[in-house]
């Protein structure tokens, strides 16, 4: 579609005096079916020509240069409306996706440029806990979209891999060592002995100080500290990675804190080479009372790092490493203020990529009550009392097998229900991360994720199954030549006019960093294509006329490409039966 606006606007240009870069943001869609495609209002120009709307449209008409791609150009209401023509509709939709189903809508937009996306990146030796499928499905669906803009994305998991916790386990490791000596280490075993040094800790002081000890023990290299620290890592890892598996999620690199250790004191001596460090309380801060920020804490008063001297060091290295473009910081927006004070003092340090850092921050995740045990999605790990995002996910996956086994009529859906069910459980836990605007909190409920004729994953899926069937049904390949011109009723032109808009919603979704823009425009897709499809009367896909079934073939495989595709780009899975 952005050819057909920047079209209308150099047209509008000729005959207004107004740059096309002015005109471009004012076009719109029209609200209705049949009213064109694009709509210039002439509210403005009445204002200065001292002559009402309409007749400045009626003016326009006039004067503006007709012809392809529009069929018509005129005034409706205080409007000057543009009608595409069938063929430039038809060519800019169908005829575009058909003959090139890998890479229609890919883009060169981003070609030589790196944008590095730091996402999901939890805090390990613990399992994943429900709320990090915000971060980790954001920033995978935005590792895509920049992709298809032609981007080098850099995908970089920044584990939180260092810590006292890790000299709690230690603690708690050894002493279920004393009474056993294979003491298992597995992701939830992990996690046992975690509780267990907090409910330990409760009633022996003691402990807390063995931990510290441990973790400096950690600090100064001591074999037998990092041979365990390695073994609580390299487990916490199998255990993600397979639930990354499930949720088609992937790293270029997994560079946690640990990776940093030995990268901070330069960090630190470039700062203070910069005159920017000063003392607070025996520690080393840098001063942002100038931005109206609190300090940004580089080193504490006994020496030790933070976790903001971390990313400095991180940054410098992204930079070093990959010389990015753009840094992106899929992170809950609960850590603003940090990164605000992070980019603030890479800016200190006189990076003039700094401007190239951005937190893309979202909201909260929550689970109204019941929807699982007490509800409580980021209780304390401490007491064992958060819900884990495997379990979640394990229980949509069941969810979602009953659904589908009600309803299946085919032997075939049957024999693959449990590939099946995946595809749909968790395609419905990660879709509704999408539903909104990702700065608006999520209250989830299963009667939204896995609602079949709902805004939901398991919808677009289903759509998507029956559009494959549809093709089916026409029973043989589609002829080289198609005439598109018998896709001439306005359900027809709507749905190839959502389709010519898929491109731009990828643009909108990257040019805010918001995927949900992507899925939003899929259900649009979706409601278009079955207003037309429930006119049966009228639309019979496959009939006895040839020409028009093959036309309408061609449609119905155009919306089924898109939305698989857009579908991937969100992370889920199309099946092709359901
Ligand atoms: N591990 C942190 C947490 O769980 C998130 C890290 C985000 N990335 C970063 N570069 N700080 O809160």
């Amino acid at each position: 579609m952005q050819e057909f606006y920047a079209e209308a606007s150099r047209r509008l240009a000729a005959i207004t005096g107004i740059s096309e870069a002015d005109i471009l943001p004012v076009l719109q869609r029209p609200p209705k079916p049949g009213m064109g495609e694009i709509g210039f209002p002439c509210f403005s120009l009445a204002k200065e020509q001292k002559i009402s709307p309409p007749q400045v449209a009626q003016e326009l008409a006039g004067k503006i240069q007709t012809g392809a791609p529009f069929a018509e150009i005129k005034q409706v209401g205080p409007y000057l409306n543009f009608f595409l023509s069938q063929t430039a509709l038809a060519e800019n939709s169908v005829g575009r996706i058909l003959p090139a189903p890998e890479n229609w809508w890919r883009s060169d937009a981003g070609k030589d440029k790196t944008v590095v996306i730091d996402y999901s990146s939890p805090n390990i030796a613990k399992p994943l806990g429900v709320h990090h499928i915000r971060s980790t499905m954001l920033g995978a669906a935005l590792c895509r979209l920049y992709a298809a803009r032609g981007w080098r994305v850099v995908a970089v998991n920044h584990l939180g891999d260092w810590g006292t916790n890790f000299g709690q386990l230690m603690v708690s490791y050894k002493r279920a060592e004393a009474d056993n000596p294979n003491v298992p280490v597995d992701i939830d075993a992990l996690l046992k002995l975690y509780v267990k040094f907090h409910a330990d800790a409760e009633h022996d002081e003691t402990l807390n100080d063995e931990a510290r000890n441990w973790f400096k023990k950690l600090e100064d290299g001591d074999s037998e500290a990092v041979r365990l620290w390695k073994v609580f890592v390299e487990e916490s890892l199998k255990g993600l990675k397979n639930l990354y598996q499930r949720l088609n999620v992937s790293f270029d690199h997994y560079t946690g804190e640990s990776f940093f250790n030995d990268k901070m004191e330069e960090t630190a001596a470039r700062i203070a080479a910069r005159n920017l460090l000063t003392k607070s309380d025996g520690a080393q801060v840098v001063d942002l009372e100038k931005y109206d920020m609190p300090p940004c804490l580089i080193k504490k008063s006994d020496g030790a790092t933070t976790y903001a001297t971390r990313d400095l060091a991180a940054a410098e290295y992204r930079q070093r490493e990959y010389g990015f473009a753009k840094c992106l910081y899929v992170v809950a927006n609960q850590q603003e203020l940090h990164f605000r004070q992070v980019f603030q003092t890479l800016e200190l340090m006189g990076y003039d990529w700094a401007s190239g850092c951005e937190h893309v921050k979202f909201g909260m995740l929550s689970f109204g009550k019941g929807v699982f045990g007490d509800g409580n999605v980021t209780g304390s790990t401490r007491k064992g009392n958060v819900i884990f995002l495997e379990d979640v996910l394990d229980r949509a996956v069941a969810q979602a097998k009953e659904i589908i086994s009600e309803n299946a009529r085919d032997d075939e859906i049957k024999r693959d229900l449990d590939a099946l069910a995946e595809q749909v459980g968790v395609g419905a836990i990660v879709f509704s991360e999408f539903l909104q605007r990702r700065m608006k909190d999520v209250t989830f409920t299963w009667e939204k994720a896995l609602n079949l004729h709902g805004d939901s994953g398991p919808y677009l899926q289903y759509t998507h199954a029956r559009l494959s069937s549809l093709k089916g049904r026409f029973g043989r390949e589609l002829p080289q030549e198609i005439n598109y011109a018998r896709l001439a009723s306005e359900s027809e032109r709507a749905v190839m006019l959502a389709l010519s808009g898929f491109s731009g919603a990828l643009d909108r979704a990257l040019a805010e960093n918001e995927p949900s823009i992507v899925a939003e425009y899929l259900l649009e897709l979706c409601s278009v294509f079955n207003r037309m499809f429930t006119d049966k009367e009228n639309h019979r896909i496959v009939s006895e006329d040839e020409e028009l079934s093959a036309a309408r073939v061609a449609l119905v495989e155009a919306v089924r490409l898109t939305l698989a595709e857009g579908l991937r780009l969100l992370g889920l899975e199309a099946p092709v039966k359901m």
